[in-house]
């Protein structure tokens, strides 16, 4: 049985999310919006979000993987890609957490290739003392230091993805 404390509440996550989606609706007013939900972990914060966003926007999903069987691998893999043109749009990528930014560092890489007129980061969990800052994140949830995360979309192997709120996982 694994063992967890909570550190975000479904309470506090819900608050948090409405002020983004305040934010982010004022920042794009006017503009070509096209958000990526990067799967699997963003998905719960990237459905809550865009719902108070209320800028007319284009999704599209794509999923970037650098985690195995809950351990890093350092291997970043691209599973699958949005089909949406990115040409001359104000993109909004949305993740769940950033620790390295390696797979994020990846994606934008490869997303600029394709003329965006902008791009910018949304995530729901910044673990900033991991990256120390060598990937831009323009919208910020959480600035968290802490150990491994489950729940709301976060993972260990594949299992918590569906508890309502963010724990960080003492055993397993
Ligand atoms: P990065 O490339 O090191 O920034 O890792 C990014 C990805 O790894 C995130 O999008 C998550 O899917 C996963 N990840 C990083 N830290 C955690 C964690 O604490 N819990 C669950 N998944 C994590
Ligand atoms: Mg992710």
């Amino acid at each position: 049985m694994a063992e967890y404390n909570i550190i975000l509440t479904k309470e506090t996550i819900r608050n948090r999310v409405k002020e983004l989606g305040e934010t982010i609706s004022n920042d794009y007013n006017g503009k070509n919006l096209l958000v990526i939900c990067m799967l699997k972990g963003a998905v719960h914060f990237f459905s809550d979000l865009i719902r108070h966003i209320s800028t007319p926007m284009l999704v599209d999903f794509a999923r970037v993987s650098s985690y195995k069987s809950g351990k890093t691998s350092g291997q970043i893999e691209k599973i699958s890609d949005i089909t949406i043109d990115v040409y001359q749009k104000d993109v909004l990528i949305i993740e769940d957490i950033v620790d390295s930014g390696n797979t994020l560092r990846y994606y934008i890489d490869k997303i600029k290739k394709s003329s965006p007129k902008t791009i910018k980061i949304c995530t729901l969990i910044n673990k900033p003392s991991k990256h120390k800052g060598c990937v831009k994140i323009d919208y910020v949830g959480f600035n968290l230091d802490c150990g491994y995360l489950i729940g709301y979309g976060l993972d260990f192997a594949e299992r918590y993805r569906e508890l309502p709120f963010v724990a960080q996982l003492t055993s397993e």
